[in-house]
């Protein structure tokens, strides 16, 4: 088995980091186009086997892709990342550029590839990568919501003095800071709802403070964050490579599912072997409802400057 991430940087490699540590794949290639720097991220984590006792094998390539040969799981987070005051939507331009290339060299090495879309603006660029490769829904996932989710259930631990471990709570739509939906109403602690322990003002203020996760952590850090990021990457590997049929939010190309088409937006999933293996369908209310088709709107003009600027 064979695991490849795409992009060394903070998050490519944090993702790899925790593959390593999970035993996910016998081999792990980690990719950049940066002349030995993936070499040099691969050898700095190999060189902790012998402290954490694990035994899969990690390999930096510099932009060689028939090293990536027969890859079963791609995790492509190359590009740029967002800096104080950006929004992920103003990458789009380098961004979509750079995941194109990526997706078609993946796919020429192993057609038979899962590829998850961490790079920002993650929809937009889950949504070119579908396209660019006319691949199966199934096996272009983007990552978004399941970082926004643990990011949401921070919040809620936060506030409720809680273990996130005890929380159940999701975070639906766009990856975006005003696109994505922390759906509060349908969040539990050990199976009871949350909004039984929290006052209204304070389930707006952890659906505000969710909603701007990565931008806060941006400002504090000067650049987006990783160790989060990369967690959720190997989460959503590792339900894969697996077969562990896990819920996540993933954003995925909806064919009438909640009123859309035609466009990859974040909803609940279970992701095992084939990739996304369901779409679940929720009930949501008037207000939620509203939110989600809000979202998909600011999502497709997003999609259409792919087609503007003639990446698409
Ligand atoms: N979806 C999410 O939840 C999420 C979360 C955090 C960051 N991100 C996004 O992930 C991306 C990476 O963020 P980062 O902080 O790791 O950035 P980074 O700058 O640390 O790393 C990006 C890496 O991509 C490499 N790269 C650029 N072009 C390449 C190419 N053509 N082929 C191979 N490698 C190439 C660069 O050399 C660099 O090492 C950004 O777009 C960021 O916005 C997404």
């Amino acid at each position: 088995m064979k695991i490849t991430v795409v992009g060394a940087g903070a998050v490519g490699a944090t993702t790899a980091d925790n593959i390593v540590r999970k035993e996910l794949a016998e081999e792990i290639i980690l990719l950049d186009i940066k002349e030995g720097f993936a070499e040099g991220k691969a050898q700095d984590i190999s060189q902790t086997a012998a402290l954490l006792g694990f035994d899969s094998k990690i390999t930096g390539i510099t932009n060689d892709y028939s090293a990536t040969a027969g890859t079963s799981v791609a995790v492509i987070t190359s590009g740029l990342p967002r800096k104080p005051g950006m929004t992920r939507e103003e990458l789009i331009g380098t961004n979509a550029g750079i995941v194109r290339a990526v997706a078609e060299n993946l796919l020429k090495y192993s057609p038979n590839v899962i590829i998850v879309v961490v790079s920002n603006p993650m929809d937009t660029m889950t949504y070119l990568t579908l396209k660019a490769t006319g691949l199966p829904k199934n096996r272009i996932i983007g990552m978004g919501g399941t970082l926004d989710s643990a990011r949401f259930k921070y919040q809620l631990s936060q506030r409720l003095g809680a273990s996130s471990a005890d929380l159940n709570a999701i975070v639906i739509g766009g990856h975006g800071d005003t696109t994505m939906i922390p759906l509060i109403k349908h969040a539990t602690w050990n199976s009871l709802p949350v909004t039984e322990f929290l006052s209204a003002g304070e389930q707006q203020q952890i659906v505000a403070d969710t909603m701007v996760g990565g931008a806060t952590l941006t400002k504090l850090i000067g650049t987006s964050a990783w160790y989060a990021p990369g967690a959720s990457s190997a989460a959503v590997v590792e339900s894969i490579i697996r077969d562990q049929k896990k819920l996540f939010t993933a954003s995925v190309y909806l064919e009438g599912e909640y009123g859309q088409q035609d466009i990859t937006l974040g909803v609940p999933v279970v992701l095992g072997k084939d990739g996304i293996e369901k779409i679940l369908p929720l009930n949501l209310d008037t207000e939620e409802e509203a939110a989600f088709a809000k979202s998909a709107e600011a999502v497709r003009a997003m999609n259409n400057v792919l087609y503007e600027t003639g990446v698409l």
